[in-house]
């Protein structure tokens, strides 16, 4: 079988088989890698437009008490400065953002138990009366099932959570003293509780061989989230991985397009990560299967200080800058900014 003929048969298939996404993750030929691109491309097209959605995003909080070991925020990283934005600063960025003409806030924090809920939800339904025809994503990491409740309650439209790998047992060695049953549960209770809900792999993870990457594309189908997102793996000097090598690129891209012809119509977005890699190969996520991008409106203060990984871009910048940029990156590669809130198709 040719490439194009592998495409289309992972493309067709309720659900791909693994030997075959090995194979395909296994090319290395440039023109080939070029056709799997295309191919996405064309899916992306077909089911979701031309229409690249900016998500307003507030890192509110870099508390953290979980383990990550790839992550800057993790608890074991007394270094970092620890912030947590006052209810008037996270209003004035939602108002920012919707100043923009942005509708979908992102709200991203570490994953707190200090959270105070009730705070929280209060600033949610503040925002939601406000502001009418904007929705909300959170990406405040595992909570409780009362807590996803609340949030809900209060507005929230949709709810992220990466399980980062879906081989239980390179998650447990990552995630020392976390719980990757409770997370599989979590994302089953928020759509349960009716979110839209978002989840997602890194590549380039310590350990993580080409058939745990192809076992998460299978598995990122099977759940049918509303929203995928694919990352690359970057080594942060203040974690255990920090001697670990940073992600391949075409690797990435990879799998981001073969995700993109299996789950086909989830939104999935062009990392900050990716962007923040020495070149911007956001563009090249667009190509090939992104159709999301995530300007950050935190003050510079704060976003200095969410170090997930090192070198994030636009860290200077001033919020707005951001919007024009991508305004441009999206027509140069023919595209258009979404209007609305860019809802799920499911
Ligand atoms: N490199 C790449 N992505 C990372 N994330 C956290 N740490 C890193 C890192 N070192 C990603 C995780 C998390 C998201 C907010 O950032 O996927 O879910
Ligand atoms: Fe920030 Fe381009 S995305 S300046």
């Amino acid at each position: 079988m040719d490439i194009k003929e592998m495409l289309q048969k992972i493309y067709e298939a309720d659900f791909p088989a693994k030997v075959d996404l090995i194979a395909l993750l296994k090319t290395d030929k440039d023109e080939d890698i070029e056709e799997i691109y295309q191919f996405a491309d064309m899916v992306r097209k077909e089911y979701m437009g031309d229409a690249i959605y900016l998500r307003g995003l507030i890192e509110f909080s870099n508390y953290c008490q979980k383990t990550c070991s790839y992550c800057g925020l993790n608890i074991g990283n007394k270094k970092l400065k620890r912030y947590r934005m006052s209810e008037t600063e996270i209003l004035k960025a939602a108002e920012l953002i919707y100043q923009d003409n942005i509708r979908t806030i992102v709200f991203q924090s570490g994953e707190e138990n200090l959270l105070d809920i009730d705070w929280f939800v209060n600033i949610l339904k503040t925002i939601k009366k406000k502001y009418s025809d904007i929705a909300i994503t959170l990406s405040l990491g595992e909570k409780s099932f009362l807590d996803y409740q609340k949030l809900r309650d209060a507005g929230a439209d949709r709810y992220l959570l990466k399980m980062e790998t879906y081989n239980k047992k390179l998650y447990q060695i990552l995630h020392p003293h976390m719980d990757f049953d409770y997370r599989m549960k979590s994302l089953a209770y928020l759509k349960e509780l009716g979110f839209q809900t978002g989840s997602g792999n890194i590549v380039g993870l310590k350990g993580q061989t080409l058939e745990d990457l192809a076992n998460d594309i299978i598995s990122l189908k099977k759940y049918s989230y509303d929203m995928v997102s694919v990352s690359p793996f970057i080594a942060h000097p203040e974690t255990s991985l920090s001697h670990i090598r940073n992600a391949d690129v075409p690797m990435v891209l990879k799998v981001l397009a073969l995700t993109r012809i299996v789950t086909r119509n989830p939104h999935m977005p062009a990392t900050t990560a990716l962007g923040s890699m020495g070149k911007d190969y956001r563009i090249d996520a667009f190509k090939c299967g992104a159709n999301i991008v995530m300007p950050n409106y935190s003050a510079v203060e704060h976003k200095k200080l969410y170090e997930i990984y090192p070198n994030k871009r636009c860290l200077d910048e001033n919020v707005g800058l951001c919007k024009n940029c991508l305004k441009g990156m999206a027509e140069s590669v023919g595209r258009v900014i979404g209007q609305g809130r860019g809802d799920s198709l499911k």
